[in-house]
This record gives structure tokens, sequence and C-alpha cells, in this order.
């Protein structure tokens, strides 16, 4: 590998952040990755990070993935972008940070969902955006700082993404991809562009925005700081790259109709690309411009997938080693200790709305449930539930994609809901559909490193990239035993979300609350 050119793709995740290298044949060759501080929550339901903390993440994470090249900065031929979706990064007309950034999972924005739905009805903005307004979204953020912090948003000058605020420092431009702007609700997603209408209608001065490109195209250079901090030669191109669905996606070959991914992360995906933007007129998926010029994709969002299981670990742990210190990781445990009940858990059934839901129930508010629960189940039985559950929620994007006509040939699973066998079979299982395992199963960064391949003329197009690079290393399929009784419990598991909203509607008084987003 000595000489060769590489290609370096920059992750800026929650949790960390990852700098991956890989050579002109798609191989991994070097990484890195640095922890980020665990985000803030000031208060219920927000979370918040301070973007300075990634930058310093970056430096870190790129040197390391360069030490363990042998220090070789010049080889990096060109250089790509993901990241955490849906931020908002505040900067004034220093470029100084305003306040902490309002990250994807805060919650505290439905009074400006009303409002939007309100301004706009909410066809008229399916209409203009592809999306329905959720708490999740950019715009939100940004209006509840009007609202609630006027001096800070008198100062804004800039909003950036997470990664594009990262990318700022390492470049000094100020740009985004049309993939991760999908997110914010500002973008004519059908059009690829800033939508004029959605911007004059809530007052947001299309200057405070960053420039728009495609995720392949190459849209700034290292700086001679961004070199100093980083290891990075100077004038190294830095293409747009994508929100960290998109370029998971590129890295694990969902780029044409057909071929569809599961991850199952903290938070859990149904991913398809499509040739045009295709509508949920409900509203319960999103549909968003892909990494790829000229498509789109339309995702599913579980928001506490494997999140369910890190919860369960942390409040009940991972159960005992039977005395044998056997190193195995807490997960691994977890999964053995789960494979001892029977397919459906003798009927215990997990909804794991810990975090309210997106798909398809777009209710911030929804709560979590464990169901069906008597004397003589065990731990086992509820960790498998809380595996099945996962599955039928994602199962529901399954379902939604076959009523709007989105072809599913080929489902390929990614994150931590492909490392382990068994949630592997439950998701075969539970989708009644043989699932696929990708060979180098490496995330975000990975797309992103493709995608700056591409960018760099490596490959022709993100197409040719992915059908080079990207192989199946494992299928599995379903078992028609276990699917048949999977088949039944969704079907009782379908049933238990309307039973929670019937509870969540009425407070201790007994007075009903304020209806969610109404969908089946
Ligand atoms: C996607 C989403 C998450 C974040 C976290 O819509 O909210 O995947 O991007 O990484």
């Amino acid at each position: 590998m000595g000489g060769s050119i590489k290609f370096l793709g920059i992750d800026i995740g929650t949790g960390g952040t990852r700098a991956l290298i890989i050579d002109e044949h798609g191989r991994v060759v070097a990484s890195g990755t640095e922890e980020h501080a665990p985000f803030a929550s000031p208060q219920r339901g927000w979370a918040e990070q301070d973007p300075h903390d990634w930058w310093r993440a970056c430096g870190l994470a790129v040197r390391r993935a360069l030490d363990a090249l042998g220090d070789r900065g010049d080889e990096i031929a060109c250089i790509g972008f993901s990241g955490q979706m849906h931020g908002a990064v505040l900067l004034d007309a220093h470029d100084e940070v305003v306040r902490p950034a309002i990250i994807w999972c805060d919650q505290r924005t439905e009074p400006q969902v009303e409002e939007l739905s309100d301004l706009f009805g909410a066809d008229r903005l399916i209409h203009l955006t592809c999306n329905v307004p959720l708490t999740n979204f950019t715009l939100t953020k940004l209006l509840w700082v009007r609202e609630n912090e006027p001096r800070n948003w008198q100062r804004v000058s800039h909003v950036m993404l997470p990664k594009d605020y990262v990318r700022f420092q390492l470049t000094g431009e100020r740009a985004i991809d049309v993939a991760d702007a999908s997110g914010t609700l500002l973008l004519d997603v059908a059009k690829r562009q800033w939508s004029s209408e959605v911007l004059s209608r809530t007052g947001i001065d299309q200057q405070l925005l960053p420039s728009l490109w495609e995720s392949p195209e190459v849209c700034g250079r290292v700086s001679a700081r961004g070199a100093e901090a980083t290891g990075l030669r100077a004038g190294t191109p830095v293409v747009a790259g994508a929100g960290d669905q998109a370029a998971g996606a590129v890295g694990m070959g969902i780029v044409r109709p057909g071929t569809v991914s599961a991850t199952i992360g903290t938070s859990g995906v149904v991913f398809a690309a499509t040739d045009g933007p295709a509508l949920d007129p409900k509203g319960r998926i999103h549909t968003f411009c892909h990494a790829i010029p000229g498509r789109w994709h339309v995702m599913g969002v579980t928001q506490a997938a494997g999140l369910s299981l890190r919860w369960f670990r942390d409040r009940f742990g991972a159960g005992p080693n039977d005395g044998r210190n056997d190193g195995r990781d807490p997960y691994e445990r977890l999964s053995a200790e789960a494979a001892a009940a029977p397919p459906g858990s003798d009927g215990v059934l997990w909804a794991p709305y810990l975090m309210g839901e997106r798909t398809p129930h777009c209710d911030p508010n929804a709560r979590a449930a464990l169901v069906g629960l008597s004397a003589t189940h065990t731990r086992a039985h509820v960790i498998r539930a809380i595996l099945e559950g996962v599955a039928f929620s994602l199962r529901d994007s399954f379902t939604i994609f076959r009523e709007m006509n989105v072809p599913v040939d080929r489902i390929r699973l990614g994150g931590g809901g492909a490392r382990s066998p068994l949630w592997r079979q439950i998701q075969a299982d539970v989708y009644g559909h043989a699932v696929e395992v990708v060979q180098a199963e490496e995330g975000a960064a990975y797309g992103a490193a493709i995608l700056a391949g591409t960018g760099a003329g490596n490959w022709h197009s993100v197409d040719e990239a992915c059908d080079a690079v990207v192989q199946t290393a494992h299928k599995i399929q379903p078992d028609p035993k276990s699917s048949a009784i999977l088949d039944e419990a969704y079907r009782t598991y379908r049933r238990i979300y309307p039973a929670l909203r019937q509870i969540s509607d009425r407070d201790s008084t007994g007075a009903a609350q304020p209806a969610a987003v109404s969908v089946s």
C-alpha cells in the first residue's frame, strides 16, 4: 500500500468522531477514534453538545488514523465528512459559537412543531419539503432559540449542521450537502435547493445558511490552520459528504432502488434509495435527498433501537457470568441469555418508545412498555422481547414502504443489530425475508471515504464505487416456524401503541391531553 493514494472519511457521531482511511480498492487501511463528552441535558428531553469538542475529537481521530498509516498525510488524496444529522450550530459574526448546539435527539421543540403546522398546514409543508415538522428537525430548533433566547438569536450570523462546523474549522468553507440539508426542513427536497417559501414565511434569512452541494462534489480544501490541527496536507480537497444515514447507506451499497438497509445503532433506521422523491402522505417516514446526484431516499426511524438494549443493560445489568470471568462483551452476554427464551418470548412484548417515536407514530410523547408479563417469565424472556420489539418497530417501516410501493428485494443489516447472530436471525424472522451482512461493516465513515474517492475521480460514480467495493459476507434465511410465531406477535404488537395513547391522553386528573400528529 506504500505510496498509493488514499481517501479519508470522518464521521462526527454523537458519542465520538471516527476517521477511517481506505485505499483505491476500498480496503480499510487505518482508522482512529476519539470520544466526545456525553451530551448535556440541562432539562428533561434536552440534548446539547459543544461544537468545539467535535473539532478537538476530529483533530485527535485524524492524527491517530494518520499515525496508524505511518504518518503519511500527503497520501490522502481527498476527504469526505459524515455526521449526526438535524443539529443546530449557531455562530456569530466572528465565527464564535453563540450557544451549545441543540442536537438531533433534543425534544424541546413541540410548540415550534405546532406553530409550523398552524403556519403552513401539514399538506403544504409536505409539498414544499417532502416532510412534516418534527421536533428533531433543525428549523424547529432555530425557532426555539429565536423565541426563547432572543439575545442569542440576535447574534446569530451563521447556522451549520455538526459535521459542517468541523468542515468549516478544517477548510474555512461554509458548505453543506443536500442529503444532510434535507433534515433541516428548510430544503425543497424535490428540487434539491433551499425552499424560498419556507425561509420567507418563517423569517429565516438564507444568508445564514451554508452553500449547497451534491455529496461527492469537492467544496473546499484543507487550510493551513486545518493542516496544523490534524496533520493533513494543506490544500487536500474535501467533498461535501453526507448526513450519517445517507453516508452509512453508501457504505452498505444502498444506492439503487430494491436494496434496503435495516441499521440498529442507538436509533434504528430502515433506508431505501429511490429514483424520485417518494412521499408518504401521512409523513410517517422521511423523504430526503440521497448522497447520489439525481437520487433520493426514504427512511423510517425508531428513536430507541440499540438504546432499548443499552437501557436494559444500564438499569438491570448484563447478567451473571456464572462466576466465569470470560471477558465476554456485555451485549454478547445479554444475547446469550435471550437465546434461552423461545421465538415470541412466550407472549412478552416490548414497545420501544423510550425517547418518543418517529416512525410510524410521529409522537415525541410516546412512552415505552413491557406487556404480557406473568410470574413464569424470566430475564431471558424480557431481553428477547426487547430484541423482537425493536425488530417489530423496524418492520413498521417496511410495512409503510409496501404501502408506498417502495421495492424491497434485498435487505442488508447494519450497526450493532448486524453483529449479534441472534438479532440477525430475529430480524430475518420478523421481516419474513432473507437478510445480508456486508463484509466491511464500517458505518458512515466508510461511506464518507467512498464519497471522497468518487469526488477525487477514483471511481466515476457512487454506483461504480459501491459495485466495486461492497460485498456480501453472510446471508441469513428466515426460519418459517419462528416467522409464523413472530408474525402473530407483530399483529399483537401493533395494538400496543393505540392502547398507550389512550393512557397518555389523560393526565392524572383525568383531563384529556392535546393530541399528537395523528397517524395510524
Ligand atoms: C437520522 C437521525 C440519527 C442521527 C444520529 O434522522 O436522527 O441517525 O443522525 O446520528
